[in-house]
């Protein structure tokens, strides 16, 4: 089950009147086609790990655990610090989580539905008894300013969950996952890695930021979260009428309301932080949790339906009962 949440936005704001000025767009397009009104941006000094070790926190605080009791760090994360150490590592360190295991995922803005299977399994088996799941950004590192059909979607976050081991109803019902990598160029960051190093070349070219076929990446989307939502349904054996709320990848007001549209679930029980987010990748399904957690929204007993698709592609869902 999950025992706590927690999350972290940067105090520094970026609103659609700023973007106006650097890119040639208006409030209105950025509202009607994405949802989006402002975005967190990390400070200079803040990379990923500071925003997760944030969250982790939070969460840890709301499980009643100390850092010391982790058996293992997941952090889900497209914009890890560095290549290595992973950022698991740091926030292990920065939390004094002793020697628990740690490790990075990345699956993009599925990162954190696979980060809870993945600690579901390690649960479920009996090997870890306390696991801290991280979805964690800094994509403002990584976007092309003067790109408008990118500049005005993204923002950076964190979002953390704590999970144990399941004492009463409340539990990680399923999950389910997917990849389909022969639509990998649809949304990347190609340069940087081993296939296109580090050049000046590359840097001038900007091929280190994000690059992204927005308009089949949204058609693809609305049909893969379809296909995964009736999975889970078929998966469980239950009903539209038993899900509680959904929690989606807060990427675009127009996905997220078709997912609900297809669930046939009101707005009041769809989870909308994208106005205020942005798209914040592995955080951004987190971040949407502890929002709704915090504010009272679900309560225990509730029956939470979990879904993200990003790049890869992947894409994937958790039916959770709160
Ligand atoms: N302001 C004004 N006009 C713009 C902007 C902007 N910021 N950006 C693009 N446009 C223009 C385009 O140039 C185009 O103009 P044209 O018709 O003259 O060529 C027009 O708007 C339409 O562009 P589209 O790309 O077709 O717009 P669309 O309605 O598809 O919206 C968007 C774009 C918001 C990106 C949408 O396609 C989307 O949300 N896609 C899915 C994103 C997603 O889910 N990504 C996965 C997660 S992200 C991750 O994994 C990291």
């Amino acid at each position: 089950m999950i025992a706590g949440t927690g999350s972290y936005l940067p105090e520094r704001m970026l609103t659609n009147a700023d973007l106006v000025k650097m890119v040639d767009t208006t409030d209105e397009w950025i509202v009607s086609r994405t949802g989006v009104r402002q975005r967190h941006l990390a400070s200079d000094d803040q990379a990923t790990s500071d925003l997760a070790t944030a969250a982790s926190l939070k969460a840890l605080e709301m499980a009643g655990k100390e850092p010391g009791d982790l058996d293992l760090i997941i952090v889900a994360t497209i914009t890890p610090d560095h290549f290595f150490p992973s950022t698991a590592a740091l926030v292990q360190n920065n939390i004094g989580a002793g020697s628990a295991a740690a490790f990075d995922l990345e699956a993009a803005c599925t990162g954190f539905i696979y980060g809870l299977s993945v600690a579901d399994q390690f649960i479920r088996s009996g090997m870890y008894e306390t696991i801290l799941i991280v979805g964690a950004e800094v994509l403002s590192r990584y976007i092309d300013w003067e790109d408008r059909s990118t500049a005005v979607l993204f923002g950076d976050g964190a979002g953390a969950a704590v999970l144990v081991p399941s004492q009463d109803s409340s539990q990680i019902i399923s999950t389910h996952l997917y990849c389909d990598g022969s639509m990998k160029d649809l949304l990347s960051a190609p340069g940087g890695g081993s296939r296109m190093p580090p050049s000046y070349e590359m840097i001038d070219k900007k091929l280190n930021t994000i690059k992204m076929k927005g308009n089949e990446t949204f058609k693809i989307a609305v049909t893969k979260l379809s296909e995964v939502v009736d999975e889970v349904l078929k998966h469980n054996n239950i009903t539209e009428d038993e899900i509680d709320f959904l929690i989606p990848h807060q990427a675009n007001l127009r996905i997220i309301l078709a997912t609900a549209r297809k669930l046939k679930l009101s707005e009041d029980k769809v989870v909308i932080t994208v106005d205020r987010h942005g798209n914040t990748s592995a955080a951004s399904v987190p971040l949407a949790l502890d929002y709704a957690v915090r504010n009272g929204k679900i309560t225990r007993g509730d029956t939470l339906l979990l879904e993200a698709f990003g790049g890869g592609l992947t894409w994937g869902a958790a039916l959770v009962r709160w």
